[in-house]
């Protein structure tokens, strides 16, 4: 028998990126960040270190002032289709049905319906909310209403799934609901994910790996593998390996803020 050996295609690689709004705020300094395809990054950082920044010149939001940004092997220069995005709040038209907003960037990007119809109901069967693809965004909890923004940022299949603090506008128990959920589908999926997070046990559920971003400008400090199996639940990282994971990130970002 012959052994394959595959490598892992990078789905996003960040190099040397720096960010300077204006002139004035430099909002990143120098980050590498290399994600392979079907990993599970998470990004925690002080508030104001460049975070969402990251994001915006992975969306082609922002361009670089130095460095470059490639998703999936293209250097990005402006908005593209390789990624989809979540943000903390939902932002879906109330004149819309589920269905039709999750179809609403295909209609943009004007992807043959019928295709992407039959997806939306995949997708949307997959995040739990079969039945409700006629449903109102006000007839949905918040929970739910978060779910149908994940699917509408994977219904044109896109290469990365950037997430900024996607379930920071949650109560406590739906958050976690919802973040237990977040790794089945990404288990399901095969997705790449970025993500980024102020909840260092969220991040530590999720991730294949954790990047600690410093103060403004923000900069990567540290980085660190989890490798436990999966998949994981909120109980497991309050012990042993993970929580030792956990103190370590929690001591990291400390030591971030301090410097
Ligand atoms: N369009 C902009 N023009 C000028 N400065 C900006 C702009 N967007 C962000 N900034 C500044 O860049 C810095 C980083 O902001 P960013 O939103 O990326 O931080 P963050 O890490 O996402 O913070 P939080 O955790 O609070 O969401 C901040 O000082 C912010 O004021
Ligand atoms: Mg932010």
């Amino acid at each position: 028998m012959n052994a394959v050996m595959t490598e892992t295609a990078e789905a996003l690689s960040v190099s040397s990126a720096s960010l300077i709004y204006n002139g004035e705020v430099e909002a990143l300094r120098n980050v590498s960040i290399s994600v392979c395809d079907g990993e599970f990054v998470s990004i925690v950082g002080p508030s104001g270190c460049g975070k969402s920044s990251l994001l915006k010149l992975v969306l082609g939001l922002e361009e670089t002032t130095y460095g470059e940004i490639r998703v999936a092997g293209n250097t990005v220069h402006g908005p593209h289709r390789d990624v989809g995005a979540v943000f903390q709040a939902p932002t879906l038209l109330p004149w819309r049905t589920v269905r039709d907003n999750v179809l609403l960037p295909a209609d943009i990007q004007r992807l043959g319906r019928k295709t992407v119809e039959a997806r939306a109901d995949q997708l949307l069967r997959m995040v739990g909310l079969a039945g409700f693809e006629g449903r109102y965004s006000y007839e949905l909890s918040g929970g739910m209403q978060q779910r149908v923004s994940i699917v509408r940022a994977l219904i044109h299949d896109p290469r990365l799934l950037l997430m900024d603090e996607p379930f920071a506008a949650l109560d406590a128990m739906t958050r976690e609901q919802m973040a237990s959920e977040l790794q089945r589908i990404w288990m399901e999926s095969g997705k790449t994910v970025v993500f980024i997070t102020h909840s260092i046990a969220e991040a530590v559920l999720l991730s294949d790996r954790i990047v600690v971003m410093s103060a403004r400008p923000g900069r990567v400090v540290a980085t660190f593998e989890n490798p436990a199996p999966r998949p994981r639940r909120f109980a497991d990282v309050a012990h042993a390996e993970m929580a030792e994971l956990s103190v370590a990130i929690r001591q990291s970002l400390d030591d971030a803020c301090a410097a």
